[in-house]
């Protein structure tokens, strides 16, 4: 009678976990993503659309109007002081079009843009990061060159930004992180380096400001992104209270500036 009823349980188990999963998670654009904080109705910022969705890389993805959306409304349009950060910049994509954004909607304020990148590629993994599934997702993958990030703002006919920061995010001394900080977008992509970006960053940001994490998914590529927030937020007054597609957003709050 015990030896079917463990059976029984051993045989129910898998299929019990896989309907939890099908249950908590969704997908966006074949990611899992968190479904307790996902917007569900976003809509883009129309200015934003039209000014800079000619300059997308290859396409327009969802998550890059999220992203420059939030940027413009919440930031720039309600006037928060401080820079504008990106934490893991590769060849600087993104950064181009943050620096686009600004030149478009910001030229009075002038934000300092900083951005920082090993160009080495990723640190190690840790057990948080779970397993590997690509080559590249691993030590020094998606390694680059500070130049290539250079020549592609170069090409672009744009102007640099304010500060290219070569180096492990933890070991870039804190003075080359300005203060205060407007607005952050940290894409590190492991538990280490959305940590130290948030140990870098948190206690700059002014008050309304906002942290943009990527790679907010239940599991994924990289789940030790999602943990390092969580970890890094425990006991802190802020909490992801928005995500869309796989972007979390974190507001700093008025009252906490404690690391
Ligand atoms: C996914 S790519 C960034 C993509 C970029 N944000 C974009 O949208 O084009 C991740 C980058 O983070 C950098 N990186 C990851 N962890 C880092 C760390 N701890 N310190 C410095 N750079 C890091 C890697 O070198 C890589 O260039």
């Amino acid at each position: 009678m015990r030896r079917r009823r463990t059976l029984l349980r051993a045989l129910l188990a898998p299929a019990a976990l896989s309907l939890l999963h099908t249950c908590s998670c969704e997908t966006v654009q074949g990611h899992p993503i968190v479904t307790e904080c996902q917007l569900q109705n976003f809509t883009a910022d129309a200015e934003v659309e039209a000014k800079l969705k000619l300059h997308a890389p290859r396409k327009w993805p969802h998550k890059l109007d999220y992203l420059l959306s939030t940027l413009k409304r919440r930031i720039i349009d309600r006037q928060i002081p401080g820079a504008i950060v990106e934490l893991g910049a590769l060849d600087g994509t993104t950064s181009r079009m943050l620096r686009r954004l600004l030149d478009e909607f910001d030229k009075s304020n002038n934000r300092p843009l900083h951005i920082y990148d090993s160009f080495k590629g990723l640190p190690s993994r840790r057990t948080e990061d779970g397993n590997q599934t690509r080559p590249e997702d691993g030590k020094g993958g998606m390694a680059t060159t500070k130049a290539r990030f250079v020549d592609g703002f170069t090409k672009s006919s744009l102007r640099l930004p304010d500060g290219i920061h070569e180096g492990f995010f933890g070991d870039i001394p804190a003075a080359d992180y300005p203060s205060p900080i407007a607005f952050a977008f940290f894409d590190g992509d492991l538990y280490s380096s959305i940590y130290d970006s948030f140990r870098q960053v948190y206690h700059k940001m002014s008050p309304g400001g906002i942290i943009m994490v990527h790679d907010y998914t239940v599991d994924g590529l990289f789940p030790g992104a999602k943990r390092a927030i969580e970890d890094f937020l425990r006991g802190k007054p802020e909490r992801v209270r928005e995500c869309y597609s796989i972007i979390g957003t974190v507001v700093k709050k008025r009252s906490s500036s404690s690391r």
